[in-house]
Parts: C-alpha cells; sequence; structure tokens
C-alpha cells in the first residue's frame, strides 16, 4: 500500500525460494516494505537467508500454503502488489497430480481470491514458464514461439514427454489465473520465463542452474539422462534479470497480459561448442546432431523498455564460478 510517505508494500510468495528470494532482496533495495510467504517460518534452514537480507527490517515473513484455502490473506492484507512466485518445481514425482499439478492450480486461484477481495492490491504478477507454451507436438516444433502459443495440455497427458507434469502444472494455473483475473477484473500480469541460472540466495543449489549446466556435470549418468530430455532448445536468462523484470512489469503502468522472458536462445549443439571453447578444462563434448528447434521470442518486453543485463558468457560465468564454489563442479 502507498503511505503518505510514498512507501509501498508487496507480497511474494513462495519467498524462500530460487527466484523468489533474489526478488524479496531486490524490493528490498528498493525501499518497498515486503510481506514474505512461507511454508514454515520457524524453519531457519529455510528463512535465515531471507532474515540476513539488507532492509530485513522491512521484511515480514507469514506462513502460508497453496493448497490452504485463505492462507494467503494476511500476507495480502494490505500490499500494494502481489509477486505470486510459489509452485511446487519439481520434475520427477510418483504422484504428480497432487505433488505438482493440484498445488500448482489451486494455490495460484487461492491467491488470486485473496487479491479479488483486497482493496490495496492494484496488480499481480504471476511468475509463469516457457513449459506453458512450448509443450506441442513434435512435427510442430521448429516455430517462433510468443505470448500468443499456449502449450497443448492433452498432449502432455497423452504422450508425457520429459517435464511434462511440471508443464501441465503451468499452463493449467496460468490459464485459470487469465479466466479468473479477467472475471474479478483483476490487473495481472504473467512473466513467462525460460530456465533461470545464476547465483542463489539459497542454502541449497537450486535444481535449474544444474539443468542449464547439465553439459558440464561430471556424472556422466545425470548428463545421460538430461542429455535425453533436453535435445532441442534452450533459452536461458539471468536470475538477476527475471527478477528485475518481474519488478520493471509490475511499476509500468502500460504493461498489460504475458510477457516472455527470455536473454539467450539457443539449442544443446550450439551450446556444447560455446561451453566447450569457453570452459575447456571442463572438456564438454561436442558430438551432437544438429535439431531444427523452437525459437522463444522475448520482443515483447524489450519494446516494453525492459534491458537485459545478462547474456550467454555472463550467465555461464556466474553459474559456473557458483557451482565450483558449492564442489558441485571441479576448480
Ligand atoms: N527456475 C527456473 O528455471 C524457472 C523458470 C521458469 C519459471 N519458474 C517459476 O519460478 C517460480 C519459482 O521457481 P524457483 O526456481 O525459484 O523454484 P524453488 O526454489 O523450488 O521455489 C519454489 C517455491 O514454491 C514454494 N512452494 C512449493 N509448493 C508449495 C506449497 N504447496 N505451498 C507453498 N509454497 C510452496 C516452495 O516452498 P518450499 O521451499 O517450502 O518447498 C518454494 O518457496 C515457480 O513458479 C517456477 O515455476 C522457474
Amino acid at each position: 500500500m502507498t503511505t503518505v510517505s510514498g512507501e509501498k508494500t508487496a507480497c511474494v510468495t513462495g519467498a524462500n525460494g530460487y527466484v523468489a528470494s533474489l526478488l524479496v532482496k531486490q524490493l528490498l533495495d528498493k525501499g518497498y516494505n515486503v510481506h514474505a510467504t512461507v511454508r514454515d517460518p520457524g524453519n531457519q534452514a529455510k528463512v535465515s537467508h531471507l532474515l540476513s537480507l539488507t532492509g530485513s527490517e522491512r521484511l515480514k515473513l507469514f506462513r502460508a500454503d497453496l493448497t490452504v484455502e485463505g492462507s494467503f490473506d494476511d500476507p495480502i492484507n494490505g500490499c500494494h502488489f502481489v509477486f505470486h512466485v510459489a509452485s511446487p518445481v519439481i520434475f520427477d514425482s510418483e504422484d504428480p497430480e497432487n505433488e505438482i499439478i493440484k498445488p500448482a492450480v489451486q494455490g495460484t486461484l487461492n491467491v488470486l481470491r485473496t487479491c479479488a477481495k483486497t482493496k490495496t492490491v492494484k496488480r499481480v504478477v504471476l511468475t509463469s514458464s516457457t513449459a506453458t507454451v512450448r509443450g506441442c507436438r513434435e512435427e510442430e516444433s521448429g516455430r517462433n514461439l510468443t505470448e500468443d502459443n499456449w502449450s497443448d495440455v492433452e498432449f502432455l497427458l497423452s504422450e508425457k514427454p520429459p517435464f511434462w507434469a511440471y508443464s501441465v502444472s503451468k499452463t493449467l494455473a496460468e490459464k485459470e489465473a487469465w479466466k479468473f483475473a479477467a472475471e474479478n477484473r483483476i490487473d495481472l500480469i504473467s512473466v513467462v520465463s525460460v530456465l533461470v541460472s545464476g547465483p542463489s540466495l539459497t542454502p541449497e543449489v537450486p535444481q535449474t542452474v544444474i539443468l542449464a549446466l547439465f553439459l558440464l556435470m561430471t556424472d556422466s549418468e545425470f548428463r545421460r539422462k538430461r542429455q535425453q530430455q533436453m535435445t532441442g532448445s534452450v533459452s536461458l536468462v539471468h536470475v538477476d534479470d527475471v527478477c528485475r523484470a518481474h519488478i520493471f512489469l509490475a511499476e509500468k503502468d502500460s504493461a498489460s497480459g504475458r510477457y516472455i522472458c527470455s536473454a539467450v536462445d539457443t539449442n544443446v549443439p550450439e551450446l556444447a561448442k560455446f561451453l566447450s571453447n569457453r570452459y575447456p578444462q571442463h572438456r564438454v563434448s561436442t558430438d551432437f546432431i544438429d535439431v531444427s528447434s523452437e525459437k522463444v521470442s522475448g520482443e515483447k518486453l524489450i519494446k516494453e523498455g525492459f534491458t537485459f543485463k545478462f547474456g550467454i558468457e555472463e550467465i555461464y560465468d556466474e553459474s559456473v564460478e557458483y557451482l565450483m564454489t558449492k564442489g558441485l563442479l571441479p576448480k
């Protein structure tokens, strides 16, 4: 809420996570008061990286779970912006319906229902994924994907390609969000992010950073598995840029609709050549067959006035350095 002194309050859901914790940091750095939701505020291992941020006297932790109706009422109360980032980022599950799909969809509606009844909320920014645009039949690949594209949920459910349940969860959650927002006159923006990499504030190394660097991993079994799953296009964004894009779109009055957030568009063979040249000590195999791959266009975000700070060199230099300090890549 904007106070007489011009202060603003923002709610960030799933605040302890990879993307959200840097978003909280950037909001605090910009002078916002932040209402941060986590599943267990008493779990020091999950929240100490938030509590040690500069400006944490303007940070308030709240307990909230995507699956608990009404649990976002208190944290959203009094907020100007709501950044709904929380969602299960799980790629292998024994029970995808209950572990991934239901919490993502119900949680998004749960958050939006609270936003609809909270007068202070001016805009909701939903963290979405290009998993919502990429999931289509193989014969449709080779396309230029934009914000107008949507994954084919029937195809994902019947063919179960890699990461299908995550893709279904994000697609259904975002579609439901647009429907609910239209029916309830909520000003909604979605940030449709590609694969995020770069150093994390979290104690645990995010799995998407490891995914972005799978070609450098020394565990050959892991590399082989990911290689099978990621044969086509690879699009990347630095975590700092994706968080800045969230705030940029929240604050930009003219923003509306979906925004693909992508700084680098490449494919596995091209990426392997780049990594092999840049980090020869890691002996990256470049033995890949060229594949036709889709392109995702981040033009709309750039036209809105956003500038990416990190290109492929910076993303990988920082990610490699980060994984070395965590002992996950040899120095
Ligand atoms: N990283 C990427 O490459 C990428 C790319 C595109 C989009 N995204 C989107 O960005 C968002 C954040 O992802 P991330 O990479 O930062 O993953 P992350 O570190 O795993 O963060 C996910 C957050 O969601 C929370 N969460 C999961 N299930 C929950 C539940 N039932 N109730 C409340 N909170 C729950 C997690 O809490 P716990 O810690 O308690 O589990 C965590 O705080 C997600 O919406 C994801 O789909 C990420």
